[in-house]
């Protein structure tokens, strides 16, 4: 369901005074995620479904992934339809994002519980702002997954000293990014992210400016 994602991307969190909320229901790897999201100040770009989740989710299907069993750890959750996915398909997956957004990925979580229940188990949630509270996370992850998460330019440094400390025991990042250049995302995998991770183009979407970069501790 490429393209029902919001596509406004706010420059200011006012954007979303007028507070309302939509359910959709995403089908991605044959599953369908029904996603709660809602706009409202507080939430601002957490509160949509970007087209970067869906992206890295069909990139899973596309690179026949296999995520069960595995160990994730999801950066920037949002609405937590990334992290959701891993772990309806086997995967152990902890969600984080900003504090303001973990009562909504919750909710999600709760929403879309199997009536068998989780393959493994439920994804665990918690706040994790990137450069300050990182320390407090393990290191044993098999992948560190974030979608449209490299857009803010002053996050860089803090996001960069996360992926680190999240990937000391070998873990492989996938990031989709939205390549939006007033936002400074080339620069972020071109010149910041080499600095520390060997960083691989893996998919390229120049129709949606989307690309997915894998990436390892050098
Ligand atoms: C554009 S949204 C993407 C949400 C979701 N990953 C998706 O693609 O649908 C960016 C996400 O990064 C989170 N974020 C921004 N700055 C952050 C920070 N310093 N620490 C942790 N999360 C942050 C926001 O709260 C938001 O959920």
């Amino acid at each position: 369901m490429i393209g029902d994602a919001a596509h406004i991307f706010p420059a200011e969190d006012g954007l979303f005074e007028e507070t309302f909320s939509t359910d959709n229901t995403y089908r991605v790897h044959g599953l369908n995620i029904t996603i709660h999201q809602d706009y409202s100040a507080s939430l601002g770009v957490a509160a949509s479904v970007w087209d970067s989740a869906l992206h890295l989710c069909q990139f899973f299907e596309s690179e026949s992934l296999d995520l069960s069993g595995t160990r994730i750890i999801e950066l920037g959750g949002g609405t937590g339809l990334v992290g959701i996915v891993a772990a309806r398909l086997g995967a152990h997956v902890t969600i984080t994002d900003l504090p303001s957004a973990v009562s909504q990925i919750e909710r999600n979580i709760a929403a879309n519980t199997p009536l068998s229940g989780w393959p493994s188990d439920g994804p665990a949630v918690s706040a994790l702002a990137w450069g300050l509270d990182h320390s407090r996370f393990s290191s044993s992850w098999d992948f560190v997954l974030g979608a449209d998460i490299v857009y803010l330019p002053e996050t860089f440094p803090l996001l960069l000293d996360t992926l680190v400390h999240l990937c000391r025991d070998g873990a492989v990042v996938y990031l989709a990014s939205t390549m939006r250049r007033e936002h400074g995302a080339q620069d972020f995998y071109d010149r910041m992210l080499p600095q520390m991770f060997s960083v691989e183009l893996v998919q390229r979407d120049p129709e949606n400016n989307i690309n997915i970069y894998k990436a390892t501790l050098r």
